[in-house]
């Protein structure tokens, strides 16, 4: 059985490759290469896996996986500029496939025990476009 949550947060990023020049650059991530950057009004969706617990009838308690993604997530990036102000985004492009993955590393370890296991992380940067991952 799987249970799903849904947070929202809001950053700013800048998809550039410091190897490469300008130009290859905005050939590569277009607009999103601006040096000022561009905001996104990201849409995390997190899904953990396991069997409901006989006493309680829940997997995981709700509010419990909420506080941990505000905690890990939404509090360290809502209103941030990834690239200068959440780490490893100093050192790694902010594309949502890194965001999706470091969102992963952040809330694995809280379900590397007991009944819920983190099955997937779903990120939309927008309406139409979304990262999944399933670990691994
Ligand atoms: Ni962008």
């Amino acid at each position: 059985m799987y249970i799903s949550r849904r947070a929202e947060f809001s950053a700013s990023h800048i998809c550039r490759n410091e190897k490469l020049s300008a130009q290859e650059n905005q050939s590569l991530y277009g607009p999103g290469a601006n040096a000022n950057g561009h905001g996104h009004n990201y849409v995390l969706e997190v899904t953990l896996k396991g069997d409901p617990d006989p006493e309680t009838g829940m997997i995981f308690d709700l509010k419990d996986l909420k506080d941990v993604m505000l905690r890990e997530v939404v509090d360290p990036m809502d209103h941030r500029h990834l690239n200068f102000e959440v780490p490893p985004f100093d050192k790694v492009i902010p594309t949502t496939e890194n965001v999706t993955l470091e969102i992963w590393r952040r809330l694995a370890p809280h379900f590397a025990d007991g009944r819920a296991r983190l099955h997937s992380v779903r990120l939309y940067e927008t309406e139409d476009t979304f990262v999944d991952y399933y670990g691994g």
